[in-house]
């Protein structure tokens, strides 16, 4: 489809698989009701027990209403309140940090957070700077109160909007609502400046990841994980070094999905959950579109099985 090739794709960001949804009306909301059947399967949970659940997308199935609502309707989580929440690529990491508030206020015992993004609806397979790294995928976590010094132990969350420059969508919106001339100028796509992108990602997620460290007095020998956006394998590396964490403690899956946005993070904690002990000390971060950065420490609360 485009002037590429398998070796700069693989060298340049890590990726050598993606996965796309295809078929008549199928929109993100069906990949997070998969991802959280899954869940509430695994944790032995009926659907009428979830309180909340808040859904991180950048490509909605509609403007509105929010995809969470209809990810509920189809699961049967019918005493559940739900909402979205936009934050591009950082979208799981806030909407976690947001769950994890009602679960520590004490009035709700059961919130899903869904990561889902369909980003094969919002990319140009002509722009070669980005058909090559997007791809589709959701996954799904469960907030619940913990008796022991468990769980999201702290969290740091950026924004900075005068970076929207160099990662939005032009149409669309409000202000430049969908018409011919949009359509015709390709502006209902993604559109990225990579490289001034990359120079903001490597920086700041480096730097969010060192803070939180600092900020709680962890050492490099204290992290079991890291766990982080899966934009670009390069981006990764630079957040790994600058936290002294050895390439064995980071999650890595970007080589088979590729950037999923809001999916990267459940999807990272799904492919690696059978290796992770109770206790372990994770450290979640992200960088994208807004901007929007930031990072998550958490304790894993549960042994294998
Ligand atoms: O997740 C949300 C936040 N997003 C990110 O974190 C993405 C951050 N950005 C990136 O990961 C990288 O910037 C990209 C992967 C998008 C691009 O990699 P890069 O090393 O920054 O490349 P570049 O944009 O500086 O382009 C270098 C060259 C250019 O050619 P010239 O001008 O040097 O002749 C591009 O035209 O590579 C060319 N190029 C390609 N060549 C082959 C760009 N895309 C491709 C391609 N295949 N797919």
């Amino acid at each position: 489809m485009v002037d590429t090739s398998d070796d700069w794709i693989t060298s340049r960001t890590g990726i050598k698989e993606r996965h796309i949804l295809k078929g008549e009306n199928q929109g993100t909301s069906v990949m997070g009701v998969k991802a959280v059947q899954g869940l509430l399967e695994k944790t032995n949970t009926r659907p009428e027990e979830i309180d909340l659940l808040i859904c991180a997308t950048v490509t909605p199935d509609m403007m509105f209403p929010a995809t969470a609502n209809l990810i509920c309707s189809e699961i049967g989580a019918v005493n559940a309140f739900s909402y979205d929440l936009m934050a591009a690529c950082s979208g799981f990491l806030y909407a976690l940090s947001t769950g994890s508030q009602f679960i520590e206020s004490g009035r709700y015992k059961k919130v899903v957070i869904v990561g889902a993004d369909k980003m094969s609806s919002i990319v140009d397979y002509q722009d070669r700077t980005t058909c090559i790294i997007f791809g589709d995928g959701a996954g799904a976590v469960m907030l619940e109160p913990a008796s022991e010094n468990l769980g999201i132990m702290d969290h740091i969350l950026k924004t900075d909007g005068s970076g929207a420059q160099h990662l939005h969508m032009k149409a669309g919106g409000s202000r430049k609502p969908a018409s011919v001339e949009t359509v015709a100028a390709k502006e209902h796509y993604v559109y990225q400046e990579g490289s001034a992108v990359f120079k903001f990602a490597v920086t700041n997620m480096a730097n969010v990841s060192a803070e939180i460290m600092e900020k709680n007095n962890l050492r490099a020998e204290d992290i079991s994980w890291l766990v982080p956006h899966q934009a670009n394998k390069r981006i990764i590396d630079a957040t790994a070094n600058r936290m002294g964490v050895g390439a064995d403690k980071v999650m890595l899956n970007i080589h088979k999905y590729g950037n999923t946005t809001s999916g990267t993070i459940p999807l990272c904690l799904w492919d690696y959950e059978k290796q992770l002990k109770k206790g372990d000390n994770l450290i979640l971060a992200a960088f994208g579109g807004g901007f929007t950065w930031g990072s998550v420490w958490l304790k894993w609360a549960y042994d294998p099985e």
